[in-house]
């Protein structure tokens, strides 16, 4: 039998950071209501394309695994957030990598897109048609942030992280997981102002105007992510005892919390980084896990239970076993260009770029 062994990982956050009291000097909010509600204290605002961070990520992920990106046989690009419509991603992160004999692919299912990659990934290993692959979750949300739209704007951030997987006997890697989609409540979240069927309309595509229903995405989060860890863990005859560490989704505390106690995981086996990078959408759960292992909060051989949901609205969770090394084989030189501005002046060049779209016809 095959298995998909998880053997490198990497992050890249910007360096630029956006505190709730940045917020609060252009929007009608202020530190006590973004904390009390969401957990989230600052996020990272990129100087960069998310080509960049996710380049830098890959990077440090391969080194991590000790693979040569000219040994590597697929790319998987999770985002949402494409620098344009074609080419995809993969194929920018594969040329900058270098790595000539790879298959390079995008998966966009809003912040599980890293997830369902890692799905893809796993099955094309276990079916024996590549021997590995690097997958990436990266988000560049600010550029297409809605900035005047106090709902939206406190929640988001930009980042980058990757995995590697490598095919491997030993039973590590995925080993169940569970997909879904609400797809009846997709008006939930939308973006208008990305994408082609705003291409005839007279505002500039990047204006956009988010439509977003917090409430009801919250509750919809917090069952579809509880009824997917309780799938997975009966998929394989365990039960929440057995879960060493949860890494979920970073879209709210309140909803991790939520999600943990129907999971009967006890707050120190949940990893939370949220209040420094707020939802990163496709990149929170990867670079929560690699924060996890550099904190040493993962151990050889541990059982990880990772859910989430995103627009559309997706869901999932997967139930993950480590190996036995917890620690890099090598170190990456890659690095970001300096940035010598803060999160705030990033987020006013923004907006003073965008002309303001609004009335956006309603989605058919
Ligand atoms: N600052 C101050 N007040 C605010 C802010 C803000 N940033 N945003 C909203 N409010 C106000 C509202 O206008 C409302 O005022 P009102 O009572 O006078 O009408 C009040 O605060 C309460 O708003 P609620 O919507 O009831 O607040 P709630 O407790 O539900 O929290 C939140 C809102 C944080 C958005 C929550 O619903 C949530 O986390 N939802 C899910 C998160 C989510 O959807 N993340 C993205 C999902 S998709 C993905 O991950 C890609």
């Amino acid at each position: 039998m095959t298995y998909a062994a998880i053997t490198g990982w990497g992050k890249c956050l910007p360096p630029a950071v956006l505190t709730n009291q940045d917020l609060g000097t252009f929007l009608d909010t202020d530190d006590e209501w973004i904390r009390s509600r969401t957990g989230m204290r600052e996020r990272r605002i990129s100087h960069v394309p998310v080509g960049e961070l996710a380049y830098v990520a890959a990077r440090r992920a391969l080194a991590a695994a000790g693979l040569d990106p000219g040994e590597l046989e697929l790319v998987v690009f999770g985002t949402t957030t494409h620098d344009e419509q074609a080419p995809n991603m993969a194929s920018g992160v594969q040329r900058r990598l270098g790595a000539w004999r790879a298959g390079a692919m995008d998966v966009n299912t809003a912040c599980t897109s890293f997830l369902y990659g890692l799905s893809s990934a796993t099955a094309l290993i276990r079916s024996g048609v590549v021997k590995n692959a690097l997958v990436i979750g990266a988000e560049l949300i600010s550029p297409f942030m809605d900035w005047k739209n106090r709902n939206v704007a406190v929640l988001f951030g930009d980042g980058a992280g990757a995995v590697v997987l490598q095919a491997t006997d030993r039973e590590e890697g995925v080993l169940a997981e569970k997909l879904g989609c609400d797809a009846e409540a997709r008006d939930s979240l939308r973006i208008h102002g990305m994408g082609t069927r705003y291409a005839d309309m007279t505002h500039r595509i990047g204006d956009t105007t988010w439509i977003f229903d917090g409430q009801d995405i919250f509750k919809r989060a917090v069952k579809a992510m509880s009824g997917a860890c309780e799938d997975v863990l009966a998929r394989r005859r365990l039960t929440p005892a057995d879960v060493d560490l949860v890494v979920p989704h970073q879209a709210n505390l309140r909803i991790i919390d939520a999600v943990a106690k129907r999971a009967g995981a006890p707050p120190e086996k949940v990893f939370v980084n949220i209040e420094r990078y707020g939802n990163m959408s496709a990149a929170t759960v990867v670079v929560a896990l690699c924060e996890a292992l550099e904190e040493g909060r993962v151990k050889p051989g541990a059982t990880l239970l990772l859910p989430a949901f995103g627009a559309g609205l997706t869901w999932c969770a997967h139930l993950v076993r480590w190996g036995s090394r917890v620690t890099p084989v090598g170190t990456s030189d890659a690095e970001l260009p300096p940035c010598s501005r803060t999160g705030l002046e990033l987020v006013q060049e923004i907006l003073a770029r965008k002309v303001g779209a609004i009335g956006w016809p309603d989605p058919t």
